[in-house]
């Protein structure tokens, strides 16, 4: 059997981590504080303290958040990792593991999710679907015909579908990308601004029990949060007739929740009554997805 891999997943509040086996078996997991405030040497440095510590061995996957080149394994851009631009994590890792950069593998942080959901997660035995993940930010990886698709470095970006032109500011650049409208920071924004509690950890949860209760307010905010992710969604569907979507992320817990409103904004944006074809499924690896991926 081939010896257990590390993966590790950077994502914006926390790194996740861990070692599997070739068969699947999870031997070791773990949680790290990036320290994103000292600035992107440290946070290197820290993800090549965290290898040595879950054991190192002869290769490191590493999922990380933001645009890549992946040939090069080069981060060009990080939305939501403010500083983290034009960065060489795979020379940069493999100088500090002593690894060869061959084996210093660089993958954005949702597809490794979508590779992890495919192997031992929501996705086994899909062909073709897209599992987005709804944290600080929204992030989508393909799997299309049983394999990844990430095409150089930037396929599946959904949360960057620009569903309202006239919407808040990007971490990107644009206006209305779908994750300044639906990702977990965009629906406290959007809480607070209905008048809605949500500044504590926990309030998206309580916020989509409220819903799920039926009162009014909360549904009516999943609702339109839903929409919005669901265009997005639809022009997924209308283009590559992807019928299976994998929710993963902190915000996922609200799937059910949102259902209703990702259903109206898919039929808005597919053609001939696609929503009812469309599987709208829970992550099963929760926010081990990434790293288990990228191992
Ligand atoms: C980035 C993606 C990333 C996602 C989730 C987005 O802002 O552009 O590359 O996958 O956030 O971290």
């Amino acid at each position: 059997m081939t010896r257990a891999q590390v993966g590790i997943d950077l994502g914006g509040t926390a790194v996740k981590s861990g070692r599997v086996s070739a068969a699947g078996a999870i031997l070791e997991e773990r949680s790290d504080d990036p320290g994103f405030a000292r600035g992107p040497q440290h946070v290197l440095d820290t993800l090549a303290r965290i290898w040595r510590e879950l054991g190192g061995g002869d290769a490191l996957g590493i999922g990380v958040p933001g645009l890549l080149e992946r040939e090069r394994g080069w981060l060009i851009a990080s939305p939501n990792l403010p500083g983290f631009v034009e960065l060489d994590v795979r020379g940069e890792l493999a100088r500090r593991t002593g690894l060869d950069p061959r084996r210093v593998v660089v993958e954005n942080d949702a597809n490794a999710a979508a590779v992890g959901e495919l192997w031992l997660g929501a996705g086994r035995g899909t062909r073709d679907m897209l599992v987005v993940t709804l944290g600080t930010g929204i992030g989508g990886g393909f799997i299309l015909d049983g394999k990844l698709y990430a095409g150089e470095g930037l396929a599946g970006e959904i949360g960057h579908v620009v569903v309202d032109p006239l919407g808040p500011l990007c971490g990107c650049g644009k206006r209305g990308c779908v994750e300044t409208l639906a990702s977990a920071t965009a629906a406290r924004r959007r809480a607070l601004a209905a008048n809605l509690p949500a500044s504590a950890p926990g309030d998206l949860v309580l916020l989509a029990q409220r819903a799920r209760e039926g009162c009014a307010p909360e549904r009516e905010l999943m609702h339109d949060i839903g929409r919005d992710l669901g265009r997005a969604l639809g022009t997924v569907v209308c283009l590559l007739d992807v019928r299976t979507f994998v929710f993963g992320g902190g915000f996922s817990g609200a799937l059910d929740a949102l259902e209703p409103g990702l259903r109206v904004g898919i039929e808005e944006r597919s053609y001939g009554a696609r929503s009812p074809v469309v599987k709208l499924l829970p992550a099963e690896l929760g926010a081990s997805a990434g790293w288990i991926g990228a191992a």
